[in-house]
């Protein structure tokens, strides 16, 4: 099997929680580090010769381990057209200065090869994933290479920041109240579900604008949803018009997404995924008071507990169910949270556990956000 490593966004634990459910033998191997393998039978190597890194929200850059002595993988470079080299050391103990050290004794090296060779500068010891992305540093001659200790890699592919921006900002329907969820984190909670086939069939009951329908239709699912709020269903229906055609799956303008009260709902079709952001509650830019903190909960806990209970009639063993619940922060900068996993395991669902991470680790929230989302990963038992 290939080892491949991943460069892991702002929070690496969520991020490895993301590659364990789509990996093998994902293991942490520096602080934004890890490596994994892929088995041969994965759906997302079919197509493509490396992990798609663009379906990843977590994952920054990803390398193949680069396995032969570098002397030998320099001579098999393409002979002609200038060499582009950029080296990122993550290595424990290390700086701008040894990293460009680094890419300049490679650079002798591929010069004695007999090709041109330009080196990008390091303003830093890791290249940023603008610079490897604007220059294109994952292609036959244009190469970052990776070092962590005594282990090399070459990276394969870069998340494409732009791409998330647009598809975060260019669509025509947006709510600042019920705030929406970052295409990154929409791309994590549908991952979490596992390696599931094209076409498979996923339902988002609480949609809101519909960024987690988008993105399961951008990864080739089938999709359907739904909400409490009917002008969320006209917004979602806009915006997943607007993805049909600016990303050409025709598909998406047919989906179904209807009104509907997710604890009570009856989706119509099968169902083979669920993944979906809740309820969160009221946005808030300060922490709650006790007794506001206590009515919130109370009325989250309810739609989701409910929610779930719904589901679990309409859905088949195993089937994946990932949902992001709310926490608050609190006056001491700790996050107060729902503690629902006892009562979610009486509804008939497993909670998946991870290798590299706790249950604690999957809170995701930016510095000092007041409503964080925990992520729960379940199992329909
Ligand atoms: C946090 S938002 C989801 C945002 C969404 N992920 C997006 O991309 O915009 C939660 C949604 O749950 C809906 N909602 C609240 N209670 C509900 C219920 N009982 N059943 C279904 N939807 C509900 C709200 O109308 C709101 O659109």
């Amino acid at each position: 099997m290939k080892r491949f490593l991943a460069v892991l966004g702002r929070q690496p634990k969520i991020s490895l929680a993301e590659l364990e459910s789509l990996y093998c033998n994902v293991r942490q191997v520096g602080p934004n580090l890890a490596e994994f393998e892929i088995d041969k039978k994965s759906s997302l190597t079919k197509s493509e010769k490396y992990p798609a890194i663009q379906r990843l929200g977590g994952t920054i850059k990803i390398a193949e381990s680069i396995d032969e002595p570098l002397a030998d993988f320099w001579k098999k470079l393409p002979e002609t057209g200038k060499i582009v080299l950029g080296v990122s050391d993550y290595s424990r103990r290390t700086n701008p200065y040894l990293a460009q050290k680094e890419a300049l004794r490679w650079k002798r090296a591929i010069v004695k090869t007999g090709r041109n060779v330009r080196v990008i500068p390091n303003k830093t010891s890791a290249l940023s994933s603008a610079t490897s992305l604007h220059n294109r540093l994952y292609t036959d001659t244009h190469i970052e290479l990776i070092k962590n200790g005594n282990n090399y890699y070459r990276v394969t592919g870069v998340q494409d920041i732009d791409a998330y921006t647009e598809r975060d900002r260019a669509r025509p329907a947006r709510d600042a109240k019920v705030g929406m969820l970052p295409p990154k984190l929409a791309q994590i909670l549908i991952n979490l579900c596992g390696d599931k086939p094209e076409a498979s069939t996923l339902l988002d009951p609480f949609c809101g604008t519909g960024v987690v329908l988008q993105e399961a239709a951008l990864m080739r699912y089938n999709v359907i949803g739904s909400d409490l709020s009917e002008r969320m269903v006209e917004y979602t229906k806009r915006n997943l018009r607007w993805a049909s055609e600016k990303y050409n799956i025709p598909k998406l303008e047919e989906a179904y997404v209807v009104q509907g009260d997710a604890t009570s709902f009856k989706w119509p079709e099968k169902v083979d995924l669920v993944a979906c952001e809740t309820y969160l509650g009221q946005p808030m830019s300060q922490p709650p008071a006790e007794i506001k903190l206590k009515q919130e909960k109370q009325e989250c806990r309810g739609i989701i507990l409910g929610f779930l209970k719904n589901l679990a009639d309409q859905i088949e063993t195993e089937t994946p169910v990932v949902i992001a619940v709310p926490a608050w922060l609190r006056p001491d900068g700790y996050y107060s949270r729902l503690n629902l996993l006892d009562e979610i395991k009486n509804l008939r669902y497993n909670v998946v556990s991870f290798k590299n991470l706790e249950q604690k680790d999957l809170l995701y929230h930016r510095e000092g956000q007041v409503v964080a989302r925990e992520i729960i990963v379940l199992r329909k038992k």
